[in-house]
């Protein structure tokens, strides 16, 4: 592993900054509150932090609407804060990662103010003005047009009409978004996950999105048409390769790309002569019915779809999508950490998961997220994976003095830091194990992935180098599986204790229940 870039054998943990600690009982949480968990972090045993935006934002989308690309929003802290934050976290090997929002700004900044007041203004073209709308739809519902009555244009929002998109065509736009980026790299942060990267650039002619056939009833107004014009367009690669080139200008800095399309097209952002996104997420098993076959079928796809010399990643939830413990339950989700754990390359776990958190159902009053909102009742809302991790069993359980921004909710009872510490079977217990075993067996993060197979709800495949072979094995079958193996010893497995134990021939399989092999050689 010594030869591989950090970022090859690291695992990455999510912080979303409001939900993480409060160090000053505003009810939100801060860097000071990060800073003061930094030990956490290096108990657990991850390697790297990618923080969500922590940028001054009048928060439309909670910092995913940036109004400086500069500084930093009082309520997270002040740039002093985030010095110490980066110093301290790298004074413990941990990597800092910081968000990019390159789609779009916020409708404050001084930019789009300066944009928006004439139409000869010179910062007019850095944002998309058209005197007439085409049918291009927000992601958050509506036209994604919104029309100015100070200069009688519209300009494009691919989001909220707070979130005007910026102009990437134009050569000024790029200049100044790359000198954000390298203000930050000055400063030592250690790479960057790009939001909505296969959006950036649209199609030059405007043209109307065609209809989507598998339209139905009920489904968000985006869905109505195919996102042809308005996404994943040829010229984004040549962007996101120049992007990659200003992290290089620094040395070892990785460039992770939001990205959700289908294998094919997400392979492209690798970039030609992988010259693009270190990481193009993969978002393969956040998306994926939990079965063996649509499983294995999934990490199949993503293996074989996966350019030579490229690597590969993998990830559980983030902030957007319902979290994995509700998703398919809390039993299966020890098995999905296992199954984590056990694929090759980069892996990112999203704040709370190992703990095993739940979704928090947020009353309609308390509802925060502009995206459900804005098109209320179709699932769109994201308050649920997004609510304060608990570190304790105090009230609002350690994350703050004061009013928690979301709920903590009775989902989560028992399920906080301090708990699972002294439980020997918690979720936590098993994510340290994970960790270590991924620390001590090179070949889970850089070996082959072979005799990948789905057979009566078992998912299985090998993992493999010169030296050694660890079989992964998860039991999706909802009954107890008897299953055939080599022989060799238990590395890991959802029940903790089981590890150690010897498998002859066969090893019997829990419904839920999970294990890496060690095969004898
Ligand atoms: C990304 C972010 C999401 C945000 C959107 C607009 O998908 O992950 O939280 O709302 O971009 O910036
Ligand atoms: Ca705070």
């Amino acid at each position: 592993m010594q030869n591989l870039s950090w970022w090859k054998h690291a695992v990455v943990y999510q912080v979303y900054p409001r939900s993480f600690q409060d160090s000053n009982s505003d009810g939100i949480g801060d860097l000071n509150g990060i800073r003061e968990r930094l030990d956490y972090f290096v108990e657990l045993g991850i390697d790297a932090l990618w923080i969500s935006p922590i940028y001054p934002s009048p928060m439309a989308d909670f910092g995913y609407d940036v109004a400086d690309y500069c500084g930093i929003d009082p309520i997270f802290g002040t740039m002093t804060d985030f010095d110490r934050l980066l110093d301290e976290a790298h004074r413990r090997g941990l990597r800092v990662l910081l968000d990019f929002v390159p789609n779009h700004t916020s409708d404050q900044h001084p930019w789009f103010l300066e944009s928006r007041s004439s139409r000869d203004n010179p910062k007019r073209d850095w944002y998309l003005w058209r005197d007439q709308p085409n049918n291009w739809q927000s992601h958050f519902g509506g036209s994604a047009w919104e029309f100015d009555n100070r200069t009688g244009q519209y300009y494009l929002h691919e989001f909220l009409k707070e979130q005007p998109d910026l102009n990437w065509r134009n050569p000024e736009v790029k200049a100044a978004m790359f000198d954000a980026l390298r203000f930050w790299l000055r400063k030592g942060v250690d790479g960057f996950r790009v939001d909505v990267m296969w959006l950036m650039i649209k199609d030059d002619q405007f043209r109307d999105n065609p209809p989507n056939p598998a339209y139905e009833l009920g489904m968000s107004s985006r869905a109505r048409f195919l996102p042809v014009y308005d996404a994943d367009r040829p010229e984004v690669h040549a962007l996101v390769a120049e992007m990659r080139g200003v992290l290089e200008e620094f040395g070892d800095r990785v460039l992770i790309g939001e990205i959700y399309l289908p294998v094919h097209q997400l392979m492209q952002y690798y970039g030609p002569e992988l010259r693009g996104a270190n990481l193009p997420f993969n978002f393969q098993l956040l998306q994926c019915p939990w079965t063996a076959d649509d499983l294995a079928g999934a990490i199949r796809d993503y293996m074989a779809h996966l350019p030579t010399g490229a690597w590969p990643n993998w990830v559980l939830g983030n902030h957007d999508k319902p979290r994995i413990a509700s998703r398919i339950g809390p039993d299966r989700a020890r098995a999905a950490a296992l199954l984590l754990f056990s694929l090759p390359g980069t892996l990112t776990v999203y704040y709370g998961e190992e703990l095993g958190l739940q979704d928090v159902p947020i009353p309609h009053d308390l509802v925060q997220d502009p995206a459900e909102k804005r098109q209320p009742g179709i699932g769109m809302g994201r308050d649920p994976e997004r609510t304060p991790m608990p570190w304790d069993n105090s009230p609002a359980c350690g994350f703050t003095r004061g009013t928690p921004w979301l709920p903590l909710g009775e989902v989560n009872p028992s399920l906080n830091v301090e708990q699972s510490r002294h439980d020997p079977h918690s979720m936590l217990a098993l994510y340290r194990r994970l960790l270590q075993l991924r620390r001590a067996e090179p070949v889970l993060v850089a070996g082959a992935l072979t005799q990948l197979s789905s057979q009566d709800g078992v998912l299985r495949f090998l993992r493999s180098d010169g030296k050694k072979r660890l079989a992964a094995v998860v039991n999706l079958a909802g009954e107890e599986r008897s299953i055939p193996v080599e022989d060799g010893a238990i590395a890991l497995a959802t029940d903790l204790p089981r590890a150690g134990e010897q498998v002859h021939q066969s090893v019997v399989l829990k419904p839920a229940e999970a294990m890496v092999i060690a095969i004898h050689d």
